[in-house]
């Protein structure tokens, strides 16, 4: 009864907590192909999605592993026009180490990116759910920054490590959101090529599975700090962070592209103070 062969695709990358509530919101106007890493909770996220009659397919892939990736393209082009992409799959500070936060959260998006630049056609819309932690560690050096630059290179964590020591999962976490945002930005000439678009959405804090680990983790006191400090005085939901990767994906945002949107209360000029 959910088939909508007459909608063009959507690919979102993450089946967590935004990027369901994601697919949800752009499975109002498009099929979704939504491709997550445990493919044991994937059926149970397809019958969900089909159960609120959307057309959704949900298939397994891992993001660090180009072959994973390379067979999702295969699938998204088999099932017709890729009209947007939303990546937002990600690791937070307390679940992963330096390594594997960087691998998944930086290499997987730049796996997920080039992939995305190859389907793309004219009007694509690709969004890439970055992070408020972008925006508020200090700019890291011309050295790092041309490292992040490069993060498919083969010497990309000798070099990388032998700047930065110390290798703390929160550093990791905002490196790689970082360098996301500046991927984004980087990256639009390419994809402009095709009058494809590409952005990226920083969310601050935001009530999710994600966001309340977050709270209960090392972080914690930092996390409450911030929420003290956020005018609007309160977390953001999933449906304000879908909302915004709706408009970014859409034509009223047509000539939007190679920049951020932050959706964050207002933390990040209250903190900084304005
Ligand atoms: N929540 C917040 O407060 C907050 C604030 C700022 C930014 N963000 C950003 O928002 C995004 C999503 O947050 P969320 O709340 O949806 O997080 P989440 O519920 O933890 O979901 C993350 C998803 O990433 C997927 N994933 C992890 N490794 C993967 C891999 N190698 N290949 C493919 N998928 C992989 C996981 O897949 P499986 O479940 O299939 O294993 C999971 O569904 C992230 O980019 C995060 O950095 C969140």
């Amino acid at each position: 009864m959910s088939e909508r062969p007459d909608l063009p695709i959507a690919l979102v990358i993450g089946g967590g907590g935004m990027g369901m509530s994601t697919a949800r919101r752009l499975g109002q106007s498009h099929r979704i192909v939504l491709a997550s890493l445990s493919a044991d909770k994937n059926p149970a996220r397809e019958a969900v999605l089909r159960e609120d009659g959307i057309d959704a397919t949900v298939t397994q892939c891992d993001i660090t592993d180009p072959k994973s990736v390379a067979e999702l393209a295969t699938f998204v082009a088999g099932q017709g026009t890729l009209r947007t992409l939303a990546h937002v799959a990600a690791l937070s500070p307390s679940v992963g180490d330096w390594r594997t936060l960087l691998t998944v959260n930086l290499i997987g998006a730049t796996h997920i990116e080039r992939m995305g630049l190859e389907l793309a056609t004219q009007s694509t819309a690709a969004i890439f759910v970055s992070s408020l932690a972008a925006h508020r560690s200090d700019r890291p050096t011309d050295e790092i920054i041309d490292v992040l630059n490069d993060p498919l290179a083969p010497d990309f964590f000798d070099r990388l490590e032998s700047l930065i020591p110390e290798k703390q999962p929160v550093q990791a976490y905002r490196l790689s959101k970082f360098a996301i945002n500046r991927m984004c930005r980087r990256r639009a000439t390419e994809w402009g090529a095709k009058r494809a678009r590409i952005v990226s959405m920083s969310p601050g804090l935001i009530a999710s599975p994600m966001g309340a680990r977050e709270f209960s983790g090392q972080s914690g006191d930092l996390k409450l700090e911030l929420l003290r400090n956020t005018p609007l005085g309160r977390e953001g939901t999933m449906i304000e962070t879908a909302d915004a990767i709706e408009f970014l994906a859409s034509d009223r945002a047509s000539f939007i592209s190679g920049t951020d949107l932050l959706v964050d209360g207002g933390t990040l000029s209250a903190v900084r103070g304005g």
